[in-house]
């Protein structure tokens, strides 16, 4: 099957041309001015732009958190996410603690298969790191899970205490992986959300004021510290503000590399939300937004290379799930929808707004994670030998965000009302239309594992 793309736009992380696309079954084999080949389907892309399918590297899919699970499953929310242009997930496995790596892959394998739409692949989250784990570490390397997520937070459930974590790093460091970081200091969170809940403040503002930013810049500053001092090369998922960006930006002057994301949300949305009574549970999430200025640093971090990539940390849940913390902040279910919108809303408010390039764009929504997490050049680039996962977007014309019309598995939108300028009007994953004018053309199940390389710091 030839699929060939004429007169498109191409924007790539370092290019931008008028040229076309062919396509042979799943992969792009030429590139080039007037193609003159007769394929079996021809789409016209004169006028729109075609870039590389964005890459989401932290989702939480049907994930059990907090006594509940995470709403959209690898049926809905790798569907939901093609719609929003991003072709390849990396979601969090959570090992139990006190059971293997092994068992809590062949949990996220029954999850996975057989149902996602879109491609997909997995970070190996350590929340009990011991002898037996770091054993486990090489197997995961070899089956193409290369990144290994500790958490400094969570305390009971998830968190690493810094001696688990310096083992973590010098094993995945040994086996060529990376780690990757919830970079909050849990214990002082846990102090400050008892102090609230002891003085009766059980709003949702409270979880905000319970990890300020210090609790981030502290732990971010620790975590690339220990980083360091074992040569893992490390990465900071959902930073949030300018303490903890600094803290990363400090240790950027003894040459030291570490990897950083930030989410949508952080860019966008700021703490005021958490004013208005139990509405700000929609945005009860850790780190929780922050304010104006950290948004300001976040957008200058990218431009200045500080920040490679942007997320969402999907992790929706039900207004009824929300309501489990009505009377009680900390119960609040922590994440919010995103995974359908990112790629739309950071072109608006980056590009369409003049505060980053359209190569820019492309680097942060999908080349730079395809990079980082060993999937690149395979994934993440419009370029020959590549997988054609390609988004195909209309850059005037806008619509507007809204839960009555998004197909996440979730009953409210964290952006209702939002005008976004550009639209994903048709999305490739390996060669085959998947979406199409807002409709899904292909088969649940469609969506495969990406199996990863080991890691390379070639960014
Ligand atoms: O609030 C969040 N971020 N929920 C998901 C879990 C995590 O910490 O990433
Ligand atoms: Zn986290
Ligand atoms: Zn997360």
């Amino acid at each position: 099957m030839q699929t060939l793309i004429k007169n498109g736009h191409i924007v790539t992380a370092t290019d931008d041309y008028v040229a076309d696309i062919l396509i042979n079954d799943e992969i792009i084999v030429a590139i080039g001015k007037n193609l003159k080949v007769d394929a079996d389907k021809v789409i016209d892309a004169a006028g729109k732009l075609v870039m590389p399918g964005g890459i989401d590297p932290h989702v939480h899919l049907d994930m059990p958190f907090m006594g509940t699970f995470s709403s959209d499953s690898y049926e809905t929310g790798t569907r939901a996410a093609l719609f929003g242009g991003t072709t390849s997930v990396i979601d969090f496995i959570l090992q139990k603690q006190g059971n293997s790596l092994q068992s809590a892959l062949d949990e996220w394998n029954g999850r996975a298969n057989g149902t996602a739409y879109g491609d997909y692949s997995f970070h190996m989250a350590v929340t009990d790191f011991n002898d037996s784990t770091r054993v486990e570490i090489k197997n995961m390397v070899d089956a193409g899970i290369t990144s290994f997520k500790a958490f400094m937070a969570y305390k009971g459930a998830l968190m690493l205490d810094d001696k688990q974590l310096v083992g973590l790093l010098e094993e995945v460091k040994k086996q060529g992986g990376l780690v990757n970081v919830h970079a909050t200091n849990g214990e002082m969170i846990d102090y400050l959300i008892a102090k609230h809940r002891g003085e009766g403040k059980l709003e949702p503002l409270y979880h905000y004021l319970s990890q300020p930013e210090v609790t981030e810049a502290e732990a971010s500053g620790r975590f690339v510290d220990l980083a360091n001092y074992t040569g893992c090369p490390g990465y900071i998922v959902h930073l949030t503000c300018e303490g903890a960006l600094n803290a990363v930006r400090e240790r950027t002057q003894k040459n030291q590399k570490v990897f950083v994301e930030t989410c949508i949300q952080y860019l966008l949305l700021d703490a005021s939300l958490y004013e208005q009574n139990f509405d700000g549970a929609k945005w009860v999430m850790s780190p929780p937004l922050r304010e104006k200025k950290d948004q300001e640093t976040l957008w200058a971090g990218i431009n200045q290379n500080l920040v490679q990539v942007v997320a969402t940390d999907h992790c929706p849940f039900f207004w009824e799930q929300k309501l489990m913390g009505k009377d009680d902040f900390s119960k609040i279910p922590n994440g919010h929808p995103a995974i359908e919108n990112r790629y739309e809303l950071l072109f608006s408010e980056g590009v369409a707004k003049g505060r980053i390039t359209p190569n820019k764009f492309v680097e942060v929504i999908s080349t730079n994670a395809a990079k980082i997490f060993g999937m690149f050049p395979k994934k993440g680039t419009i370029a020959v030998g590549s997988d054609a996962d390609i988004v195909i977007f209309d850059p005037n014309e806008s619509h507007t965000i809204s839960a009555k019309t998004h197909h996440m598995n979730v009953d409210y939108s964290g952006y209702e009302g939002w005008q976004v300028n550009g639209k994903v009007k048709t999305v490739l994953l390996r060669g085959q239309v998947a979406i199409d004018n807002d409709e899904c053309l292909i088969p649940k199940g469609y969506g495969q594992f990406i199996k990863r390389n080991k890691v390379k710091e070639i960014i």
